[in-house]
């Protein structure tokens, strides 16, 4: 886009929406897969995400509202990794996890699979306490995220410096029947 010239009103868009689905479509895999619902999993998609933002970075593009779209995606992440065990651990998942629907906490919890032997399933009880805390939310019972939302466009008016009746058409552009005014 930066080579044809692209307004950079419009890469930041295209940007923002690109990471959208990236994030979306993520996000729904691991809510569908056991597999990858565990702590290294968990640590492998930090990862990944961190090299999205370092390239956010890399190209000035921090601003541009693309890595607000895989907050979601970041907190199922971090849910993989913190403890799933007392109360104190209840409150902090669910202050955490302001961008996760209740059905897609819970989803999330279910499908955790310990990485070995030595540490347990998240508890019935435990999935009950955050269900219980995340009662009064008020939210769409959500569990996959749309991956067809389109963001709306919005097209700068950038006034061109150059002055239109200077302007030669090329012929080979077959454009004869348009006329000067
Ligand atoms: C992380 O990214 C690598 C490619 O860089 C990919 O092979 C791997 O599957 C990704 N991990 C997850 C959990 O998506």
């Amino acid at each position: 886009m930066c080579q044809h010239g692209t307004d950079p009103e419009l890469i930041k868009q295209v940007v923002k929406q690109q990471f959208y689905i990236i994030g979306a479509v993520t996000l729904n895999n691991l809510l569908l897969r056991k597999d990858m619902c565990s702590w290294s999993k968990g640590m492998q998609i930090r990862y990944n995400v961190s090299q999205l933002e370092e390239w956010l970075r890399d190209k000035s593009l921090m601003m541009c509202g693309a890595k607000e779209t895989l907050e979601p995606l970041i907190q199922a992440a971090q849910l993989l990794q913190v403890k799933k065990k007392t109360d104190e651990d209840a409150e902090a998942i669910c202050s955490m996890c302001n961008s996760l629907s209740t059905a897609q906490i819970v989803k999330v919890l279910n499908l955790y699979t310990p990485v070995n032997e030595f540490e347990e399933r998240v508890s019935v009880a435990f999935i009950r306490t955050i269900q219980t805390r995340l009662r009064d939310r008020s939210e769409t019972p959500q569990l996959l995220m749309d991956t067809k939302v389109i963001y709306p466009v919005t097209f700068p008016f950038n006034p061109s410096s150059l002055a239109l009746e200077t302007i030669q058409i090329p012929g080979s552009l077959n454009l004869g029947f348009l006329t000067r005014v």
